[in-house]
């Protein structure tokens, strides 16, 4: 096994002008939680170097260092449907795309990283054929046992062979994009599998919130790119297919976008893009970027310093959720069982595991109003509205909550 690869070239643009914007040294994968005899075992978990660059030709950031996608991907323990904010956003996703297209029983949506399948359901509901293409082998058992139809491999030529040139009416890509490292293929088989007047949907967290909301703890190896709309049109263009809208969700990971492309003689253009891009040019540049790794610095030593003060009080601390942001965030800041007593996760899945590096546990959400804790630092933080609604319980006996961005602080 060669664990992590370093390229050289823009992912994109393919120029080798890259430079270092932040380094945040070496971190375990984020989504790789340990088993609790692994956690036993005191034999350090694999690190791998964590280094974003920018690009000086066309400005996407992005990862060079690459872990093999098999060591990554290959058991997945992540679910959509695991809070209610996800179950929303995409039933309405649905909703809107199958207006926007009016899809009926002839049109085949295909969801491109279809996790539990909960965008497909939502797009059968109102009537279309559906295909998933899912490379976690115990997410794509699941979902066929439950009669969605899925492919149980990453999305490339020979996916299209399956369903056919120019078959798919629509084809969505959420939290995805930024997962690929071979672009130009990727877009080569969306455009091949697309039909003539279909749409291709997909969404990112978007670079300018990331570095605004210095949430740097969604950086990790699996995110290869930080996308800038600006850099990925240009990609489309080389594939025939053009970015033709952007919509925007504040309350979807710290703020998502959604780009909507089509065939390239599509004659629909929104203004959005073209504000997105001065936005971009103006926020998410290389000055933008050091900027961040400042901060980013600067939350790591004052979130330390709040949690050991308190520590040094005599409070008991917990985490409040276990997404793979939590691994780095606790990693890069060295909080570890010292100073958490456990994570809660409401996915069964993650229940009984621990957090790679740190090997904090994490544990059903039930434990926190049995042990009462007197702070829970909320790692699940892009669902704090959610979260903070139904923990009004703890909230009432006096339990307070850490929430660390943009900057550390109490909530009580
Ligand atoms: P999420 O932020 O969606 O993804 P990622 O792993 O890509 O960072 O993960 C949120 C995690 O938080 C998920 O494991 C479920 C968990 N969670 C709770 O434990 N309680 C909650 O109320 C919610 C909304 C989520
Ligand atoms: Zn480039």
């Amino acid at each position: 096994m060669t664990p992590v690869s370093t390229g050289s070239r823009c992912r994109v643009c393919g120029n080798s002008r890259l430079k270092l914007g932040l380094d945040l040294g070496f971190l375990p994968l984020a989504n790789s939680f340990l088993s609790a005899e692994r956690a036993r075992d005191p034999t350090p978990e694999q690190r791998y170097p964590l280094r974003v660059y920018y690009c000086q030709d066309c400005s996407l950031i992005q990862l060079i260092d690459i872990v093999n996608k098999e060591e990554m991907f290959g058991d997945y323990a992540f679910l959509t449907s695991a809070s209610k904010t996800a179950l929303t956003h995409f039933d309405e996703y649905a909703d809107e795309m199958s207006r926007r297209l009016s899809l009926n029983s002839t049109d085949l949506v295909v969801d491109i990283g279809s996790n539990d399948g909960t965008l497909l359901k939502s797009f059968q509901r109102r009537g279309a054929q559906i295909m998933g293409i899912e490379p976690a082998r115990n997410l794509a058992a699941r979902c066929s046992a439950e009669g969605i139809p899925t492919l149980n491999e990453y999305f490339g030529p020979e996916t299209v062979s399956k369903i056919g040139k120019h078959k798919a009416r629509l084809i969505t890509a959420n939290n995805v994009v930024s997962h690929v490292n071979d672009l130009n293929g990727f877009m080569d088989s969306v455009s091949e599998a697309l039909s003539r007047d279909g749409l291709f949907a997909f969404e990112v967290p978007w670079v300018v919130d990331v570095i605004r909301h210095n949430n740097f703890d969604i950086i990790y190896h699996e995110h290869l790119s930080y996308f800038g709309f600006k850099p990925i049109s240009e990609l489309f263009k080389k594939h025939n297919l053009d970015l033709i809208d952007l919509q925007h969700f504040s309350n979807i990971h710290g703020g998502t976008l959604r780009g909507i492309v089509a065939n390239s003689d599509s004659p629909l253009k929104s203004e959005t893009v073209k504000r997105t891009f001065d936005r971009e040019n103006r926020e998410a540049n290389f000055e933008s970027l050091e900027g961040f790794a400042r901060r980013v610095l600067e939350i790591k030593h004052k979130l330390s310093q709040l949690l050991l003060e308190l520590k040094r009080k005599g409070k008991t601390i917990i985490g409040y959720g276990a997404p793979a942001k939590a691994t780095i965030l606790l990693n890069y800041c060295s909080i570890d069982r010292s100073i958490l007593d456990f994570v809660t996760d409401t996915t069964p899945l993650k229940q009984g595991r621990f957090i790679p590096g740190v090997r904090v546990p994490i544990v059903a959400p039930e434990e926190i109003l049995r042990k009462n804790p007197d702070f829970a630092l909320l790692l699940a933080w892009n669902y704090k509205a959610e979260i903070l609604q139904k923990e009004q319980k703890y909230l009432e006996s006096g339990g307070k909550f850490i929430v660390p961005f943009p900057e550390p602080q109490i909530i009580s």
